[in-house]
Protein backbone atom coordinates (compact mmCIF):
# COMPACT_ATOMS: atom_id res chain seq x y z
CA UNK A 1 0.00 0.00 0.00
CA UNK A 2 1.13 3.49 -1.05
CA UNK A 3 2.51 5.64 2.35
CA UNK A 4 -0.81 7.76 3.26
CA UNK A 5 -0.26 11.49 3.44
CA UNK A 6 -0.63 11.73 7.21
CA UNK A 7 0.78 15.95 6.42
CA UNK A 8 -2.65 16.30 5.52
CA UNK A 9 -4.90 18.60 7.80
CA UNK A 10 -7.53 16.85 9.81
CA UNK A 11 -11.07 17.11 9.11
CA UNK A 12 -12.84 19.50 10.61
CA UNK A 13 -15.98 19.52 8.62
CA UNK A 14 -19.47 17.91 9.64
CA UNK A 15 -20.49 14.28 9.83
CA UNK A 16 -23.67 12.58 9.00
CA UNK A 17 -24.68 8.96 9.69
CA UNK A 18 -27.65 7.26 8.26
CA UNK A 19 -28.88 4.39 10.43
CA UNK A 20 -29.28 4.98 14.37
CA UNK A 21 -29.28 1.10 15.14
CA UNK A 22 -26.81 -0.75 17.89
CA UNK A 23 -24.20 0.92 15.59
CA UNK A 24 -24.75 4.18 14.85
CA UNK A 25 -26.04 5.27 17.63
CA UNK A 26 -22.98 4.72 20.24
CA UNK A 27 -20.99 5.06 17.53
CA UNK A 28 -21.63 9.04 16.39
CA UNK A 29 -22.16 9.54 20.51
CA UNK A 30 -18.35 8.88 21.14
CA UNK A 31 -17.42 10.47 17.69
CA UNK A 32 -19.02 13.59 18.93
CA UNK A 33 -17.15 12.79 22.73
CA UNK A 34 -14.01 12.58 21.75
CA UNK A 35 -13.56 14.86 18.35
CA UNK A 36 -16.09 17.59 19.27
CA UNK A 37 -16.79 17.96 15.44
CA UNK A 38 -20.92 18.08 14.83
CA UNK A 39 -22.81 14.88 14.09
CA UNK A 40 -25.80 14.47 13.45
CA UNK A 41 -27.05 10.88 13.30
CA UNK A 42 -30.63 10.20 10.83
CA UNK A 43 -32.86 7.43 10.82
CA UNK A 44 -36.38 7.15 8.75
CA UNK A 45 -37.31 5.54 11.47
CA UNK A 46 -38.99 8.48 13.73
CA UNK A 47 -39.88 6.36 16.79
CA UNK A 48 -36.11 5.31 16.87
CA UNK A 49 -34.69 9.27 16.71
CA UNK A 50 -37.61 10.72 19.20
CA UNK A 51 -36.78 8.00 21.66
CA UNK A 52 -32.39 8.74 21.15
CA UNK A 53 -33.92 12.20 21.31
CA UNK A 54 -35.72 11.63 25.13
CA UNK A 55 -34.59 9.78 28.58
CA UNK A 56 -35.64 6.56 27.73
CA UNK A 57 -32.70 5.51 24.58
CA UNK A 58 -33.59 3.06 22.18
CA UNK A 59 -31.01 0.78 23.16
CA UNK A 60 -29.24 -0.42 26.50
CA UNK A 61 -25.48 -0.14 26.85
CA UNK A 62 -23.73 0.09 29.37
CA UNK A 63 -22.21 3.88 29.68
CA UNK A 64 -24.05 4.87 26.64
CA UNK A 65 -26.22 7.08 28.42
CA UNK A 66 -23.72 9.12 29.97
CA UNK A 67 -21.69 9.79 26.68
CA UNK A 68 -25.33 11.05 25.00
CA UNK A 69 -26.45 13.29 27.36
CA UNK A 70 -22.72 15.17 27.64
CA UNK A 71 -23.05 15.62 23.51
CA UNK A 72 -26.57 15.56 22.95
CA UNK A 73 -28.08 19.32 22.11
CA UNK A 74 -24.66 20.02 22.10
CA UNK A 75 -22.71 18.71 19.13
CA UNK A 76 -24.68 15.27 18.58
CA UNK A 77 -28.07 15.42 16.92
CA UNK A 78 -30.41 13.41 16.09
CA UNK A 79 -33.16 14.01 13.13
CA UNK A 80 -35.11 12.49 10.62
CA UNK A 81 -34.17 14.90 8.31
CA UNK A 82 -31.68 12.46 5.84
CA UNK A 83 -31.66 14.82 3.63
CA UNK A 84 -30.43 18.09 5.03
CA UNK A 85 -27.51 15.98 7.29
CA UNK A 86 -26.31 14.80 3.93
CA UNK A 87 -26.35 18.28 2.37
CA UNK A 88 -23.66 19.31 5.23
CA UNK A 89 -21.67 16.89 6.08
CA UNK A 90 -18.57 15.90 3.80
CA UNK A 91 -18.23 12.27 5.54
CA UNK A 92 -21.17 10.33 5.77
CA UNK A 93 -21.31 6.80 7.74
CA UNK A 94 -23.65 4.29 6.82
CA UNK A 95 -24.88 2.14 9.41
CA UNK A 96 -27.65 0.33 8.33
CA UNK A 97 -29.24 -2.73 8.60
CA UNK A 98 -28.03 -5.28 6.56
CA UNK A 99 -30.53 -8.46 7.17
CA UNK A 100 -29.75 -11.75 5.42
CA UNK A 101 -31.84 -11.53 2.26
CA UNK A 102 -35.34 -13.64 2.86
CA UNK A 103 -36.60 -14.13 -0.87
CA UNK A 104 -34.73 -14.61 -4.50
CA UNK A 105 -31.24 -15.40 -5.12
CA UNK A 106 -29.48 -16.22 -2.33
CA UNK A 107 -32.19 -16.18 -0.29
CA UNK A 108 -31.47 -17.91 3.31
CA UNK A 109 -28.04 -16.57 2.73
CA UNK A 110 -26.80 -13.69 0.91
CA UNK A 111 -26.97 -10.11 2.34
CA UNK A 112 -30.13 -7.97 1.64
CA UNK A 113 -28.60 -4.98 0.79
CA UNK A 114 -32.08 -3.24 -0.06
CA UNK A 115 -31.59 -0.41 2.93
CA UNK A 116 -28.06 -0.13 1.83
CA UNK A 117 -28.65 0.80 -1.24
CA UNK A 118 -31.74 2.93 -0.12
CA UNK A 119 -28.94 4.75 1.67
CA UNK A 120 -26.46 5.13 -1.19
CA UNK A 121 -29.68 6.95 -3.19
CA UNK A 122 -31.11 9.16 -0.42
CA UNK A 123 -27.23 10.46 -0.34
CA UNK A 124 -27.21 11.14 -4.20
CA UNK A 125 -30.39 12.61 -4.00
CA UNK A 126 -28.95 14.82 -0.98
CA UNK A 127 -25.54 16.01 -3.13
CA UNK A 128 -26.58 18.80 -5.12
CA UNK A 129 -24.33 21.86 -6.02
CA UNK A 130 -23.19 23.44 -2.83
CA UNK A 131 -23.32 20.55 -0.91
CA UNK A 132 -20.33 20.18 1.45
CA UNK A 133 -17.29 18.24 0.14
CA UNK A 134 -13.90 17.62 1.45
CA UNK A 135 -11.34 18.59 -1.37
CA UNK A 136 -13.87 18.19 -3.83
CA UNK A 137 -15.69 14.75 -2.79
CA UNK A 138 -18.01 13.58 -0.36
CA UNK A 139 -16.47 10.71 1.50
CA UNK A 140 -18.92 7.81 1.92
CA UNK A 141 -18.03 5.29 4.72
CA UNK A 142 -19.46 1.73 5.34
CA UNK A 143 -19.87 0.81 8.56
CA UNK A 144 -22.64 -1.98 8.01
CA UNK A 145 -21.58 -5.08 7.62
CA UNK A 146 -21.50 -5.86 3.73
CA UNK A 147 -19.92 -8.46 1.19
CA UNK A 148 -17.00 -7.61 -0.46
CA UNK A 149 -17.38 -5.42 -3.42
CA UNK A 150 -20.35 -3.65 -2.02
CA UNK A 151 -17.84 -0.55 -1.91
CA UNK A 152 -17.55 -0.83 -5.67
CA UNK A 153 -21.40 -1.32 -6.17
CA UNK A 154 -22.14 1.69 -4.00
CA UNK A 155 -19.61 3.67 -6.26
CA UNK A 156 -21.51 3.01 -9.01
CA UNK A 157 -24.84 4.33 -7.36
CA UNK A 158 -23.58 7.56 -5.97
CA UNK A 159 -21.66 8.63 -9.29
CA UNK A 160 -24.81 7.77 -11.36
CA UNK A 161 -27.27 9.52 -9.68
CA UNK A 162 -25.60 12.85 -8.49
CA UNK A 163 -24.96 16.33 -10.48
CA UNK A 164 -22.00 16.44 -13.13
CA UNK A 165 -18.14 17.82 -11.52
CA UNK A 166 -19.56 16.20 -7.94
CA UNK A 167 -17.51 13.02 -6.83
CA UNK A 168 -17.11 10.26 -3.97
CA UNK A 169 -14.96 7.91 -2.35
CA UNK A 170 -16.47 5.26 -0.66
CA UNK A 171 -14.61 3.48 2.42
CA UNK A 172 -15.18 0.60 4.00
CA UNK A 173 -14.54 1.08 8.16
CA UNK A 174 -16.52 -2.04 9.48
CA UNK A 175 -17.32 -2.02 13.14
CA UNK A 176 -15.68 -4.60 15.92
CA UNK A 177 -17.63 -3.13 18.72
CA UNK A 178 -19.68 -6.14 20.58
CA UNK A 179 -23.04 -4.87 22.20
CA UNK A 180 -22.74 -4.93 25.70
CA UNK A 181 -19.01 -3.78 25.89
CA UNK A 182 -19.67 -0.87 22.70
CA UNK A 183 -18.77 1.47 25.25
CA UNK A 184 -15.76 0.47 26.70
CA UNK A 185 -14.80 -1.13 22.89
CA UNK A 186 -15.24 2.33 21.30
CA UNK A 187 -13.36 3.98 23.95
CA UNK A 188 -10.47 1.49 23.54
CA UNK A 189 -10.91 0.10 19.75
CA UNK A 190 -8.74 -3.16 19.15
CA UNK A 191 -8.38 -1.43 15.87
CA UNK A 192 -9.97 0.61 13.51
CA UNK A 193 -9.74 -0.25 9.97
CA UNK A 194 -10.15 1.74 6.72
CA UNK A 195 -9.85 0.10 3.61
CA UNK A 196 -10.06 2.35 0.68
CA UNK A 197 -9.08 3.32 -3.26
CA UNK A 198 -5.17 3.03 -3.55
CA UNK A 199 -5.84 6.39 -5.81
CA UNK A 200 -4.49 9.73 -4.52
CA UNK A 201 -8.05 10.90 -3.87
CA UNK A 202 -8.97 7.59 -2.01
CA UNK A 203 -5.45 7.53 0.31
CA UNK A 204 -7.02 11.48 1.02
CA UNK A 205 -10.20 9.94 2.21
CA UNK A 206 -8.66 7.35 4.08
CA UNK A 207 -6.47 10.00 5.68
CA UNK A 208 -9.41 12.31 6.14
CA UNK A 209 -11.62 9.91 8.03
CA UNK A 210 -8.06 8.53 10.08
CA UNK A 211 -8.02 12.01 11.52
CA UNK A 212 -11.25 11.84 12.85
CA UNK A 213 -10.41 8.63 14.82
CA UNK A 214 -6.96 9.78 15.51
CA UNK A 215 -8.32 12.64 18.26
CA UNK A 216 -8.77 9.26 20.92
CA UNK A 217 -7.58 6.17 18.92
CA UNK A 218 -3.43 5.78 18.79
CA UNK A 219 -2.32 5.70 15.28
CA UNK A 220 -0.29 2.30 15.08
CA UNK A 221 -4.13 1.14 15.76
CA UNK A 222 -6.07 2.64 12.73
CA UNK A 223 -5.44 0.17 10.07
CA UNK A 224 -5.30 1.08 6.85
CA UNK A 225 -5.68 -1.44 3.63
CA UNK A 226 -7.64 -2.30 0.45
CA UNK A 227 -11.19 -1.53 0.26
CA UNK A 228 -12.08 -5.56 -0.98
CA UNK A 229 -9.59 -6.59 2.46
CA UNK A 230 -11.19 -4.66 5.16
CA UNK A 231 -14.67 -5.66 3.80
CA UNK A 232 -14.04 -9.50 4.06
CA UNK A 233 -11.82 -9.11 7.26
CA UNK A 234 -15.25 -8.08 9.32
CA UNK A 235 -17.07 -10.89 7.72
CA UNK A 236 -14.09 -13.28 8.71
CA UNK A 237 -13.84 -11.89 12.36
CA UNK A 238 -16.99 -12.60 13.31
CA UNK A 239 -17.27 -16.07 11.51
CA UNK A 240 -13.66 -17.15 13.52
CA UNK A 241 -15.42 -15.83 16.66
CA UNK A 242 -18.58 -17.84 16.36
CA UNK A 243 -16.37 -20.93 15.23
CA UNK A 244 -14.79 -20.66 18.85
CA UNK A 245 -18.44 -20.96 20.62
CA UNK A 246 -19.24 -23.75 18.32
CA UNK A 247 -15.88 -25.35 19.07
CA UNK A 248 -16.96 -25.22 22.82
CA UNK A 249 -20.19 -25.79 22.70
CA UNK A 250 -19.84 -29.23 20.38
CA UNK A 251 -17.23 -30.22 23.00
CA UNK A 252 -19.69 -29.44 26.24
CA UNK A 253 -21.75 -32.09 24.68
CA UNK A 254 -18.71 -34.60 25.12
CA UNK A 255 -17.75 -33.31 28.42
CA UNK A 256 -21.25 -34.12 29.50
CA UNK A 257 -20.93 -37.42 28.13
CA UNK A 258 -17.57 -38.22 30.04
CA UNK A 259 -17.97 -36.82 32.87
CA UNK A 260 -15.68 -34.05 32.11
CA UNK A 261 -16.28 -30.24 33.24
CA UNK A 262 -16.15 -27.79 30.24
CA UNK A 263 -14.74 -25.12 32.68
CA UNK A 264 -12.54 -27.31 33.41
CA UNK A 265 -11.32 -27.75 29.81
CA UNK A 266 -11.91 -24.56 28.95
CA UNK A 267 -9.55 -23.09 31.09
CA UNK A 268 -6.39 -25.57 30.47
CA UNK A 269 -6.44 -25.13 26.96
CA UNK A 270 -7.17 -20.93 27.13
CA UNK A 271 -3.42 -20.51 28.47
CA UNK A 272 -1.87 -21.76 25.50
CA UNK A 273 -1.07 -18.34 24.27
CA UNK A 274 -1.91 -19.91 20.99
CA UNK A 275 -5.23 -20.65 21.92
CA UNK A 276 -6.19 -17.87 24.29
CA UNK A 277 -8.81 -17.20 26.97
CA UNK A 278 -11.45 -15.69 26.02
CA UNK A 279 -14.44 -16.80 23.90
CA UNK A 280 -14.40 -20.23 25.64
CA UNK A 281 -17.20 -20.37 27.43
CA UNK A 282 -19.87 -23.18 26.81
CA UNK A 283 -23.92 -21.81 26.65
CA UNK A 284 -26.85 -22.44 25.04
CA UNK A 285 -26.18 -21.10 21.69
CA UNK A 286 -24.62 -17.92 20.27
CA UNK A 287 -27.20 -15.02 18.85
CA UNK A 288 -27.19 -11.34 18.14
CA UNK A 289 -28.14 -9.74 14.69
CA UNK A 290 -24.42 -10.43 13.13
CA UNK A 291 -23.04 -14.12 13.79
CA UNK A 292 -25.50 -15.83 12.13
CA UNK A 293 -25.98 -13.57 9.66
CA UNK A 294 -22.19 -12.55 8.52
CA UNK A 295 -21.44 -16.59 8.32
CA UNK A 296 -24.50 -17.53 5.96
CA UNK A 297 -23.11 -14.14 3.59
CA UNK A 298 -19.72 -15.64 3.97
CA UNK A 299 -21.39 -19.08 2.60
CA UNK A 300 -22.97 -17.79 0.12
CA UNK A 301 -19.67 -15.76 -0.72
CA UNK A 302 -18.00 -19.20 -1.50
CA UNK A 303 -20.75 -21.00 -2.87
CA UNK A 304 -20.84 -17.92 -5.44
CA UNK A 305 -16.89 -18.44 -6.03
CA UNK A 306 -17.59 -21.96 -6.26
CA UNK A 307 -15.69 -22.67 -2.94
CA UNK A 308 -17.90 -26.20 -2.06
CA UNK A 309 -16.18 -27.66 0.79
CA UNK A 310 -15.20 -24.08 1.99
CA UNK A 311 -18.74 -23.11 2.32
CA UNK A 312 -19.49 -26.49 3.90
CA UNK A 313 -16.82 -25.95 6.86
CA UNK A 314 -18.07 -22.39 7.92
CA UNK A 315 -21.75 -23.58 7.29
CA UNK A 316 -21.14 -26.29 9.97
CA UNK A 317 -20.51 -23.38 12.83
CA UNK A 318 -24.05 -22.47 12.29
CA UNK A 319 -25.41 -26.35 12.26
CA UNK A 320 -23.25 -27.03 15.48
CA UNK A 321 -25.23 -23.73 17.29
CA UNK A 322 -28.68 -24.78 16.03
CA UNK A 323 -27.46 -28.39 17.46
CA UNK A 324 -26.61 -26.76 20.73
CA UNK A 325 -30.01 -24.98 20.71
CA UNK A 326 -31.97 -27.55 20.46
CA UNK A 327 -30.46 -29.95 22.65
CA UNK A 328 -30.46 -27.37 25.57
CA UNK A 329 -34.16 -27.61 25.30
CA UNK A 330 -34.50 -31.23 24.83
CA UNK A 331 -31.96 -31.43 28.31
CA UNK A 332 -34.53 -29.59 30.14
CA UNK A 333 -37.71 -32.19 28.90
CA UNK A 334 -35.51 -34.81 29.77
CA UNK A 335 -34.67 -34.29 32.82
CA UNK A 336 -37.81 -33.05 34.07
CA UNK A 337 -38.99 -36.75 33.89
CA UNK A 338 -39.61 -36.24 29.78
CA UNK A 339 -43.02 -34.21 30.63
CA UNK A 340 -43.39 -30.54 31.21
CA UNK A 341 -46.81 -30.54 30.30
CA UNK A 342 -48.14 -27.74 32.48
CA UNK A 343 -45.32 -27.29 34.57
CA UNK A 344 -44.28 -23.23 35.62
CA UNK A 345 -41.21 -22.41 34.35
CA UNK A 346 -38.91 -19.34 34.46
CA UNK A 347 -36.93 -18.43 32.31
CA UNK A 348 -34.27 -15.49 33.69
CA UNK A 349 -32.89 -13.72 30.67
CA UNK A 350 -34.05 -12.92 27.14
CA UNK A 351 -31.60 -10.89 25.60
CA UNK A 352 -28.80 -12.75 23.91
CA UNK A 353 -26.76 -12.18 26.13
CA UNK A 354 -25.45 -10.13 29.21
CA UNK A 355 -25.44 -6.09 29.23
CA UNK A 356 -27.77 -5.61 25.96
CA UNK A 357 -31.39 -5.71 25.60
CA UNK A 358 -31.22 -7.04 22.19
CA UNK A 359 -32.88 -9.86 21.30
CA UNK A 360 -32.82 -10.83 17.91
CA UNK A 361 -31.30 -14.05 17.14
CA UNK A 362 -31.16 -14.95 21.24
CA UNK A 363 -30.59 -18.92 21.38
CA UNK A 364 -33.93 -18.17 24.08
CA UNK A 365 -36.30 -17.43 21.36
CA UNK A 366 -35.57 -21.80 20.50
CA UNK A 367 -35.55 -22.21 23.67
CA UNK A 368 -38.69 -21.25 25.13
CA UNK A 369 -39.89 -22.50 21.56
CA UNK A 370 -39.33 -26.05 22.91
CA UNK A 371 -41.27 -25.77 26.30
CA UNK A 372 -43.85 -23.60 24.55
CA UNK A 373 -44.31 -27.01 21.97
CA UNK A 374 -44.27 -29.38 25.32
CA UNK A 375 -46.97 -26.94 26.79
CA UNK A 376 -45.07 -25.76 29.90
CA UNK A 377 -45.90 -22.18 31.41
CA UNK A 378 -42.57 -20.40 30.77
CA UNK A 379 -42.89 -16.69 32.70
CA UNK A 380 -39.94 -14.94 31.55
CA UNK A 381 -37.71 -12.15 33.02
CA UNK A 382 -34.89 -9.99 31.66
CA UNK A 383 -33.64 -6.75 33.11
CA UNK A 384 -33.97 -5.38 29.65
CA UNK A 385 -37.03 -4.08 31.04
CA UNK A 386 -35.63 -0.59 32.56
CA UNK A 387 -31.94 -0.18 33.34
CA UNK A 388 -32.73 0.16 36.90
CA UNK A 389 -33.83 -3.36 37.16
CA UNK A 390 -30.02 -4.77 35.96
CA UNK A 391 -29.86 -7.59 38.40
CA UNK A 392 -27.47 -10.50 38.35
CA UNK A 393 -29.05 -13.32 38.24
CA UNK A 394 -26.60 -15.09 40.55
CA UNK A 395 -27.52 -12.56 43.55
CA UNK A 396 -31.22 -13.73 43.54
CA UNK A 397 -32.54 -15.61 46.46
CA UNK A 398 -32.20 -19.17 45.83
CA UNK A 399 -33.35 -20.23 49.17
CA UNK A 400 -37.05 -18.25 48.81
CA UNK A 401 -37.12 -19.25 45.36
CA UNK A 402 -36.47 -23.08 46.06
CA UNK A 403 -39.16 -22.74 49.24
CA UNK A 404 -41.50 -21.28 46.87
CA UNK A 405 -40.99 -24.43 43.66
CA UNK A 406 -42.58 -27.98 43.06
CA UNK A 407 -40.04 -30.11 44.13
CA UNK A 408 -37.74 -31.65 43.08
CA UNK A 409 -36.75 -28.43 41.75
CA UNK A 410 -34.75 -27.94 38.76
CA UNK A 411 -32.37 -25.09 37.44
CA UNK A 412 -30.72 -25.61 34.16
CA UNK A 413 -28.06 -22.84 33.83
CA UNK A 414 -27.35 -22.62 30.23
CA UNK A 415 -24.31 -20.03 31.26
CA UNK A 416 -22.68 -21.80 33.87
CA UNK A 417 -23.34 -18.68 36.23
CA UNK A 418 -24.48 -20.02 39.63
CA UNK A 419 -22.72 -21.21 42.54
CA UNK A 420 -23.77 -24.79 41.69
CA UNK A 421 -22.33 -26.25 45.20
CA UNK A 422 -24.17 -23.82 47.03
CA UNK A 423 -27.79 -24.14 45.39
CA UNK A 424 -27.25 -27.88 45.45
CA UNK A 425 -26.68 -27.50 49.07
CA UNK A 426 -30.33 -25.60 49.59
CA UNK A 427 -31.60 -28.68 47.59
CA UNK A 428 -31.95 -27.67 44.14
CA UNK A 429 -31.14 -30.52 41.56
CA UNK A 430 -29.12 -28.33 39.06
CA UNK A 431 -27.40 -29.15 35.67
CA UNK A 432 -25.25 -26.69 33.96
CA UNK A 433 -24.06 -27.45 30.01
CA UNK A 434 -20.66 -29.17 29.56
CA UNK A 435 -21.00 -30.46 33.46
CA UNK A 436 -21.36 -34.25 34.65
CA UNK A 437 -24.62 -35.10 35.09
CA UNK A 438 -25.87 -34.30 38.24
CA UNK A 439 -29.89 -35.48 37.63
CA UNK A 440 -30.74 -38.67 36.88
CA UNK A 441 -32.23 -38.84 33.91
CA UNK A 442 -35.55 -40.30 32.75
CA UNK A 443 -36.16 -40.54 29.44
CA UNK A 444 -37.78 -42.84 26.91
CA UNK A 445 -36.74 -40.79 23.78
P1 LIG B 1 -30.18 -1.67 13.40
O1 LIG B 1 -31.26 -2.44 12.72
O2 LIG B 1 -30.19 -1.55 14.88
O3 LIG B 1 -30.15 -0.17 12.83
C1 LIG B 1 -30.21 0.14 11.46
C2 LIG B 1 -31.03 1.43 11.31
O4 LIG B 1 -30.93 1.86 9.96
C3 LIG B 1 -32.53 1.23 11.58
O5 LIG B 1 -32.93 2.11 12.63
C4 LIG B 1 -33.21 1.59 10.25
O6 LIG B 1 -34.44 2.28 10.41
C5 LIG B 1 -32.17 2.50 9.60
N1 LIG B 1 -32.29 2.58 8.16
C6 LIG B 1 -32.41 1.58 7.26
N2 LIG B 1 -32.44 2.08 6.00
C7 LIG B 1 -32.34 3.43 6.11
C8 LIG B 1 -32.29 4.49 5.17
N3 LIG B 1 -32.31 4.23 3.85
N4 LIG B 1 -32.21 5.74 5.62
C9 LIG B 1 -32.15 6.00 6.95
N5 LIG B 1 -32.17 5.03 7.90
C10 LIG B 1 -32.25 3.76 7.48
O7 LIG B 1 -28.82 -2.29 12.88
P2 LIG B 1 -27.42 -2.38 13.68
O8 LIG B 1 -27.43 -3.49 14.65
O9 LIG B 1 -27.02 -1.00 14.13
O10 LIG B 1 -26.46 -2.82 12.50
C11 LIG B 1 -26.13 -1.94 11.43
C12 LIG B 1 -25.03 -2.58 10.62
O11 LIG B 1 -23.86 -2.73 11.42
C13 LIG B 1 -25.36 -3.98 10.10
O12 LIG B 1 -24.79 -4.15 8.84
C14 LIG B 1 -24.69 -4.89 11.10
O13 LIG B 1 -24.34 -6.13 10.55
C15 LIG B 1 -23.45 -4.10 11.45
N6 LIG B 1 -22.89 -4.36 12.77
C16 LIG B 1 -23.72 -4.55 13.84
C17 LIG B 1 -23.18 -4.79 15.11
C18 LIG B 1 -24.06 -5.00 16.29
O14 LIG B 1 -23.52 -5.36 17.35
N7 LIG B 1 -25.36 -4.79 16.21
C19 LIG B 1 -21.72 -4.84 15.32
C20 LIG B 1 -20.95 -4.56 14.14
C21 LIG B 1 -21.54 -4.36 12.92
Amino acid sequence: MREVEENQPPYTGKICCIGAGYVGGPTMAMVALKTGLTVTVVDLNKQRIDAWNSDRLPIYEPGLEEVVKQTRGKNLFFSTDVEAAVRDAAIIFVSVNTPTKEYGFGKGRAADLTYWEGAARSISKATVPGSALFQGFKIVVEKSTVPVSTADAMTCVLQENCPAGVHFQVLSNPEFLAEGTAIADLTQPDRVLIGGSMSKEGIMAIEALASVYAHWVPRERIVKSNVWSAELSKLVANAFLAQRISSVNALSELCEATGADIDHVASAIGSDPGIGPKFLKCGPGFGGSCFQKDILNLVYLCQSAGLTDVAEYWLQVIRMNDHQKRRFGKLIVDTMFNTINDKKIAVLGFAFKADTGDTRESPAIDICGTMLNENAKVTVFDPEVTEDQVLQFRDLDYRRIFDTMCKPAFIFDGRNILDHDQLQSIGFRIQGLGKPKTLEIVSGS
